[in-house]
């Protein structure tokens, strides 16, 4: 299995922070941001990365990390022209994906506790599937949101302003190479971008989206509160590498 870290867009919610910096190489604890992502991905068995960012900051990114060699994994690089949205971004991977060939997509601002395996092992050879993690939050319409019909979900909105239950739908996503025939399939939503939550929507829609619940602390640090609470968490529970 291989993996992606969407490390795009333009962070508008952290300006002026992130007016020359990209949000995901902001400090978080003792570490720029991405290699929270890259250890998730390590410690799960996982050494095959791309790193999908903008061309502004592409360079930035290989400064830091390289081939990767340094922190034992091999990293490839996939440049987002212009912030055309989550899938939008996750279709520039499809060379980097083999045919049949599983990987998990993480959105490289969302911090979390768990270790990542136990879902690898669960999504392993699942063709024509995909798989989401839920978390409990305490205002739902920050995020996509699941509705949840008979243990299953049947439909996801992205930021409702009537949350049909108390869950997010994370940035952790589990997909194979089927995925790219759905993203060419979507149409850009109203703000003009191409939407993970349409792309999931199809699964849903299927009968082919499973999830399960990530346990532990989970954030998606876009925003002042939230990357100030996430540099909490790290420092007092020892990153969100370990
Ligand atoms: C994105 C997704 C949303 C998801 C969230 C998790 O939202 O569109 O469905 O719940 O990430 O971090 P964004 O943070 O890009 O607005």
């Amino acid at each position: 299995m291989k993996g992606v870290i969407l490390a795009g867009g333009k962070g508008t919610r952290l300006y002026p922070l992130t007016r020359v910096i990209n949000k995901h190489l902001l400090p978080v604890g003792q570490l720029p941001m991405i290699m929270h992502g890259i250890n998730k991905l390590k410690e799960a068995g996982i050494t095959s990365i791309c790193i999908v960012t903008g061309k502004g900051s592409a360079g930035q990114f290989a400064e830091l990390l390289g081939s990767g060699s340094e922190w034992g994994v091999a990293l490839h690089y996939c440049i987002q022209d212009d912030a055309g949205g989550i899938a939008q971004a996750l279709g520039l991977v499809e060379s980097f994906v083999r045919p049949g060939e599983s990987f998990v997509v993480i959105l490289g601002d969302n911090l979390f506790e768990a270790s990542l395996s136990p879902f690898i092992r669960a999504f392993r050879g699942k063709s024509g599937q995909a798989a989401v993690l839920l978390k409990e939050v305490e205002d739902p319409r920050r995020y996509g949101v699941p509705h949840l019909t008979n243990g299953r979900i049947s439909r996801i909105e992205e930021k409702p302003e009537h949350p049909p239950s108390q869950y997010s739908v994370t940035g952790i996503y589990f997909y194979d190479d089927a995925v790219f025939e759905i993203i060419r399939s979507i149409h850009p939503s109203k703000r003009g971008e191409l939407e993970i939550t349409d792309v999931n929507n199809v699964y849903a829609a299927r009968g082919t989206l499973s999830h399960h619940i990530l346990e532990g602390w989970w954030m998606d640090a876009g925003t002042f509160e939230s990357l100030a609470a996430v540099n909490g968490l790290v420092t007092s529970t020892g990153g969100a590498g370990k």
